[in-house]
């Protein structure tokens, strides 16, 4: 697939108005992942006993099922990432994150051009990165970690688990894990909206493409 509607209509020395950066794969991946999470948020508040919507019995399947599905997609997605070479997009770099830092607190808010240039290559801004990171390195295994224990604590006497461990801690762990997921979904569903129009990003995910400033020179 070219990566330039320029490429495509011929007009080789134009400049590309859009590129291609998200695959088919990757974004059934990010929709699927995000349905998942979402009916997470939805059952695992009601367990908690934040509300009472579908019912404890019923919210305990369903967020049992959305983990079950949310592990064989990951699986699939680990294997795309390796086989694609995507994985390098999530490396951490600290280049630029100081004009991305001033951009989010200061430029956005005064149409500042935004200091990080998209490519097919180069995906994920630093601070993308870092919280893509921080959300794989420290949040994921939390709350992994955690349902795990929790969903299997049937046999935590056979091994001997729960002479060291109890309920009410794995309860804590996967509690605060939700939170800083919640939060996450907050800030990124807010840096939807900082496109060139609020939607943006959003039709990006959908349709692939991203458009670009004539002056797009990553
Ligand atoms: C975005 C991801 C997730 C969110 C937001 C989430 C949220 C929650 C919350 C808030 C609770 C109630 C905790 C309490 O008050 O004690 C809960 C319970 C639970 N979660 Fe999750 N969770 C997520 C992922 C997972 C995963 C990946 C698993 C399994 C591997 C899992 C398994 C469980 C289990 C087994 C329970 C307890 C159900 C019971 O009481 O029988 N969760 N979750």
């Amino acid at each position: 697939m070219t990566n330039t509607t320029a490429a495509a209509t011929g007009m080789a020395d134009a400049p590309p108005t859009r590129i291609y950066l998200f695959k088919r794969f990757e974004r059934f991946w990010h929709w699927s992942q995000a349905l998942m999470i979402i009916i997470m948020f939805i059952t695992g508040f009601e367990i908690h006993g934040t509300y009472a919507w579908l019912g404890f019995a019923q919210a305990v399947n369903v967020h049992t099922l959305a983990a079950w599905a949310l592990l064989a997609l990951w699986a699939f997605t680990i294997f795309w990432q390796f086989t694609t070479g995507e994985w390098r997009q999530y490396l951490p770099t600290l280049k630029k994150a100081d004009k991305m830092v001033v951009y989010y607190l200061w430029g956005i808010f005064h149409n500042a051009p935004n200091p990080f240039k998209k490519t097919q290559v180069s995906k994920h801004n630093p601070l993308q990165r870092l919280a893509y990171l921080a959300l794989l390195a420290a949040v994921s295994p939390l709350i992994w970690g955690s349902g795990l224990l929790y969903l299997f604590r049937a046999y935590w006497p056979s091994a001997g688990v729960d002479t060291w461990l109890s309920l009410q801690w794995v309860a804590y762990a996967h509690t605060a894990g939700a939170f800083m997921m919640l939060v996450f979904f907050f800030v990124h569903v807010y840096l939807t909206t900082t496109g060139h129009t609020p939607t943006a990003h959003i039709k990006t995910m959908i349709t692939g493409w991203e458009e670009v400033e004539p002056d797009h020179h990553p």
